[in-house]
């Protein structure tokens, strides 16, 4: 069977139709001004795909006039909540790149367990998932965390999970998963989390999720939140521009504790923007002691 009968059913005529190349720029440049996202001529069909969900659920018939309500509309309105969730890609899973999970595991939390054992350093640790979609990268630090530290409740753990997506950070905060998301997770963890019986999810117990929180938040904004030891930023830049990666990275050291770290994906090129922090190693750079 064709898509157009597949679909015809379900979808008005005009559905099929994908925005024009007068739309697309406008659509690229609200996108842009709002979450530094650049949306390039060639998402033309992807864009389209994704903004005929929206007509179809606010029963808007054309790109145009959808254009015209989402303008008209304060930015903390439902609509656009929906609108950014549909037009951003939330791809992820537990333990995503496993250079730098090895990494935070045999190096970076063992040194900081040895350190509190000895005096030298707190007891504390707070980490900064910054746009973690539905959760996995703040659950993967969190399982690490509960795996590796010898006795995690005389810790103070925070790990904030944040993302300009609503729905994801909704789906984050009911730390659910599914066997795709779960099957990097090393089997010694299993246990942190409880197998539905019924079906392929598993679900974060207390010991995982008491040590998590989410809220939405835009990285081109400041978080007002207490420094961070340590921020994941993954996966995220790779759709931004040079001047918006610029004030997200702006944004993102302000929240860096001095001597702090920043884990950012390997490809996202942020050498350039902290330029005053040490690369040790291409995806891992440290805050000055200032
Ligand atoms: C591909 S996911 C990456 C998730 C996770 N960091 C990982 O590496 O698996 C990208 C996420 O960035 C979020 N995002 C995009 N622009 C954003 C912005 N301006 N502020 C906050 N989050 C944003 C999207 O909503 C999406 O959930």
């Amino acid at each position: 069977m064709s898509l157009p009968e597949i679909v015809a059913p379900i979808l008005p005529a005009t559905s099929l139709k994908q925005v024009s190349d007068a739309e697309l720029a406008r659509y690229a440049r609200l996108i842009y001004e709002r979450t530094g996202i650049r949306v390039s001529p060639q998402k033309k069909m992807l864009l389209s795909n994704r903004l005929r969900r929206r007509l179809r659920d606010t029963g808007i018939d054309d790109f145009e006039t959808y254009y015209k309500h989402l303008k008209g509309l304060r930015p903390n309105h439902p609509e656009w909540d929906a609108f950014l969730q549909e037009i951003t890609t939330h791809e992820t899973y537990l333990f995503r790149d496993e250079k730098q999970w090895d990494w935070f595991r045999k190096d970076y939390l063992p040194e900081r367990a040895a350190s509190a054992a000895s005096g030298k350093g707190p007891r504390s640790l707070r980490i900064w998932s910054a746009a973690c979609s539905t959760g996995d990268e703040a659950y993967t630090i969190a399982c690490c965390i509960a795996g590796v530290l010898p006795n995690v409740q005389a810790w103070t753990i925070q790990i904030v999970g944040t993302d300009i997506g609503v729905g994801a950070v909704e789906q984050a905060r009911d730390a659910v998963f599914g066997d795709r998301a779960m099957r990097l997770v090393p089997k010694e963890y299993h246990r942190f989390f409880a197998k539905a019986n019924d079906g392929p999810t598993w679900r974060a117990k207390p010991i995982l999720s008491n040590l998590v929180r989410f809220q939405q938040h835009n990285l081109m904004d400041r978080l007002r939140e207490k420094p961070f030891d340590l921020v994941f930023l993954k996966n995220v830049l790779i759709y931004f521009d040079a001047d918006s990666k610029g004030k997200v990275l702006e944004n993102v050291r302000a929240a860096i504790r001095p001597g702090g770290l920043l884990v950012a994906g390997a490809a996202e090129g942020v050498a350039d923007l902290v330029k005053d922090f040490t690369r040790i190693q291409p995806w891992l750079y440290q805050g000055p002691e200032r």
